[in-house]
């Protein structure tokens, strides 16, 4: 039996068509007034279209013709409380009431600010943005102002926004990847041929120690997201992050973690708690704002006293918007409530599915890996667990869109690439619907 048969893809299709005509017109409408008829790149290729939503509620998403779904997309990870949680429209309602931007000062900055120092471990002083995008070019602007430094180290298949000095290496080809072995791999898509990435491979020591042989004294930081989040999930094998941080201070370069993923979202503290290694810069975005845009750049008190004296720029408009403050003050707070206790649920319920999700498809003869765990993960149909972004290319991508394609059927949303995020709203009936859902997908 093809698995085109397994997961009843095609028929599953055209009966979602059907009951999402209200999506498919509006979409009609705006590709006729907005460039693709999406607002970022990534949503264009939705399958069957681009879906458009009236609201959300909890783990809920309801579309525009009614249908509602168990949302383990949250929004590409921002929606850790789940979509409209009390406390988080309480408080955006409050802040935007009293003034939706001032560009001056106010007390919600230091508030939020001081949150996150308790929180997270290398949080000597923190700085805000609005973009996971921009707060990397401002991690990356501050060692390079540090160190004197022009080059910065990333690893194939982590991304850090779509500036072109760190979209290199990122979805390529092996023979693209290669070829151009420790330089970078741009991906064309209208970026300026160079950057200043040196590009090393995900757990690979040597990889790392020959990027250092070739351009060390011109590497001002070493960039990683500490769980590859936007590659298959996959964990630093132990000893790694460790070897990262010993690496960067023998050779006088900065450890950056983009915790833009990790973030609030494996422990009130990130990754670097996690693991238990800490970087000298760390990156947030996503779920410190509850689903408003804010992002931070948090690091040891040395560095960041360049941007606290101007030696290093630091700017926007926007930054410090007392909206998304507010959001993430109210965010922040349930997160550490009890001293975080609801990351233990998380990733109770996030393991429960993911080895859930696992065993149905196993059990309908599929070959299924998954990687990382509890509160993001991610499921992909190939033959043996990945170590490296390298490995993931022997994923089968058909297969998981037509997993995908059945699963919002049944009434189960979730991204395209196979990464989960579970919030701290699923309860554990939404993973047993969900899992009966996998269940009635693998037929
Ligand atoms: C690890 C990481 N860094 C940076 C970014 C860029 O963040 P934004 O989309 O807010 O610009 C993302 C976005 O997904 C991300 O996953």
């Amino acid at each position: 039996m093809s698995t085109q048969t397994l997961f009843q893809a095609a028929e599953r299709e055209a009966r979602f068509r059907a009951r999402t005509q209200g999506s498919l017109e509006r979409y009609q409408r705006a590709v006729r007034s907005l460039a693709g008829g999406v607002s970022t790149s990534l949503r264009r290729g939705a399958r069957p279209y681009p879906l458009y939503f009236s609201h959300g509620r909890g783990c809920a998403a309801i579309d525009v013709d009614d249908n509602s779904y168990i949302d383990y997309g949250l929004a590409w990870g921002p929606l850790i409380l789940g979509h409209c949680h009390p406390a988080v429209v309480e408080a955006a309602s409050k802040a935007l009431a009293a003034g939706a931007t001032y560009g001056a000062q106010h007390d919600l900055e230091f508030e939020v600010a001081e949150m996150i120092q308790r929180m997270v471990p290398c949080a000597e002083l923190v700085c805000f943005a609005n973009s996971g995008t921009e707060i990397v070019q401002v991690a990356l602007r501050l060692a390079r102002g540090v160190t004197g430094r022009p080059r910065h180290l990333k690893f194939e298949g982590h991304y850090h926004g779509w500036d072109d000095s760190v979209l290199v290496s990122y979805r390529s080809s092996i023979p693209q990847l290669e070829a151009a072995t420790p330089g970078p791999v741009p991906t064309g898509l209208g970026q300026r041929p160079q950057s200043n990435a040196v590009v090393a491979r995900w757990n690979h020591r040597e990889s790392v120690e020959a990027a250092f042989a070739r351009y060390g004294g011109e590497i001002a930081a070493i960039i990683c997201e500490p769980l590859l989040c936007n590659s298959g999930c996959i964990a630093p094998e132990p000893g790694f992050l460790e070897f990262l941080r010993e690496t960067a201070t023998r050779h006088g370069a900065l450890l950056i973690f983009d915790e833009v993923i990790t973030g609030f979202r494996l422990a009130p503290g990130g990754a670097q708690q996690h693991y238990g290694v800490t970087p000298d810069l760390a990156t947030f975005a996503k779920a410190v704002g509850g689903g408003l845009p804010l992002s931070v750049l948090a690091g040891r008190r040395e560095f960041m006293d360049w941007i606290a004296d101007g030696r290093v720029v630091h700017a926007g408009t926007l930054n410090g918007n007392p909206v998304a403050l507010g959001a993430a003050k109210a965010a922040l707070s349930v997160l550490a409530e009890n001293d975080g206790a609801v990351y233990g649920d998380m990733w109770r319920r996030g393991e429960a599915l993911r080895e859930g999700i696992a065993a149905a498809l196993r059990g309908a003869g599929l070959t299924v890996q998954t990687a990382g765990g509890g509160p993001v993960f991610q499921v992909s149909f190939q033959p043996s667990p990945a170590r490296e972004y390298r490995d993931t290319l022997a994923a089968d991508k058909a297969i998981y869109s037509d997993f995908a394609m059945a699963l919002l059927d049944e009434g189960v949303m979730v991204l395209p690439d196979g990464r989960w995020y579970v919030s701290a709203v699923h309860t554990d009936a939404d993973v047993e619907r969900t899992l009966a859902a996998v269940r009635a997908a693998a037929g």
